[in-house]
């Protein structure tokens, strides 16, 4: 009987001494219970994101608060009548948002962290933006660059995701990338790229070490706030005055060369000399193959098209007479 009471009173007192500790901020968790909420389109005025921290029990008296400054700027939490919290973006989302939310009843806390992502879709890009000179676009500028150095089979494509990271998508970038907008000291992959040792560099030898340009871009991406701003390259200004033979057309169509030169003219057309450039475009052959234009052959033979803004400047050459400028 005495025996009882004392495991009794023991239990008792444990749980007084549990009861007299404050309640206090729950650890914070780790990354994979973050939640990640991505606004489903570019101009996401009315979605609404509900983050719902399910791990605790929800009532009445469940209080709800941030446990890390609520993201400005960009839209804002608030609390609706089902005990969830509400992410209204307002539109204009360019930045990842990391935040915290407490939910506590009585003394149980529980943490919930959500990543909100912004939005990205392929089909809203805008068209018609012309790209800023002094910006740093990530699909233009920063994704060529992790594509050609990182982002391949064994390394950190989506299929291989070597030790998790993965560098071909902007979501990925930022969080398997670790990149801290603003911060390059803290942004892991801007740390990597920039190391000295042998055993720590990426992308690690023996393939070469990033050029001091590419760094460069991905330094001044991050330092711009590691945005996923779009930009229409086809409205860039194109000048398509005075094209001259020498500066620009002949550079400009040097990989045609390797299969129209003499001795190995595809179809006939030699585009190595100024006599058989000349000859292409006054025919009407280098305009409508390089303009995809039928019943001509699409040039480049197996590649992609050319620039709008480059074959404008091909084709005002040619309206000029194509002189030997
Ligand atoms: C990989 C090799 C290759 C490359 C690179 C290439 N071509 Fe061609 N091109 C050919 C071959 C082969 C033909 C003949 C195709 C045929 O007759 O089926 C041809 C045909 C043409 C023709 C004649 C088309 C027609 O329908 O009359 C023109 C003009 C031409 N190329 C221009 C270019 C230009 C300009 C470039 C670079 C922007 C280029 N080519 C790059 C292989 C190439």
């Amino acid at each position: 009987m005495n025996r009882v009471i004392l495991i009794q009173a023991t239990i008792f007192l444990i749980f007084l001494l549990g009861c007299t500790h404050e309640p206090s901020l729950p650890p914070v968790k780790p990354v994979s219970s973050y939640k990640t909420v991505t606004p489903s389109c570019a101009t996401c005025p009315t979605d609404l994101l509900c983050a719902n921290v399910d791990d605790i029990v929800i009532t009445t008296s469940t209080t709800f608060k941030a446990c890390e400054p609520q993201p400005s700027g960009q839209g804002s939490f608030v609390m609706d009548p089902s005990f969830c919290y509400i992410w209204t973006p307002n539109g204009q989302q360019t930045d990842i948002v990391t935040t915290c939310i407490v939910a506590c009843n009585g003394s149980i806390c529980d943490s919930t962290y959500i990543t909100i992502y912004p939005p990205m879709p392929v089909d809203t890009m805008p068209t018609g933006v012309p790209c800023k000179e002094d910006v740093i676009y990530f699909e233009k500028d920063v994704l060529p660059i992790l594509n050609q150095s990182c982002a391949y089979t064994a390394c950190h494509n989506t299929a291989s995701a070597a030790e998790g990271v993965i560098l071909d998508n902007y979501s990925k970038v930022i969080s398997t990338g670790r990149v801290k907008p603003f911060n390059l000291s803290k942004s892991k992959i801007y740390e990597v790229i920039t190391k000295n040792d042998p055993d720590d560099i990426m992308p690690p030898p023996p393939s070469p070490k990033l050029t001091t340009i590419q760094i460069n871009i991905i330094a001044q991406w991050i330092l711009q706030g590691a945005k996923n701003e779009m930009c229409d390259i086809n409205s860039q200004p194109c000048n398509t005055v005075n094209i001259s033979y020498a500066t620009y057309i002949k550079p400009a169509l040097a990989s045609c060369t390797s299969c129209h030169r003499a001795g190995n003219a595809g179809g006939g057309i030699n585009l190595d000399s100024y006599a058989g450039m000349k000859a292409a475009a006054d025919n009407g052959r280098l305009y409508g193959s390089i303009s995809w234009t039928p019943p001509y052959k699409t040039m480049p033979q197996g590649s992609a098209k050319l620039g709008d803004c480059t074959i404008k400047k091909i084709k005002s050459w040619i309206d000029a007479g194509a002189p030997n400028n």
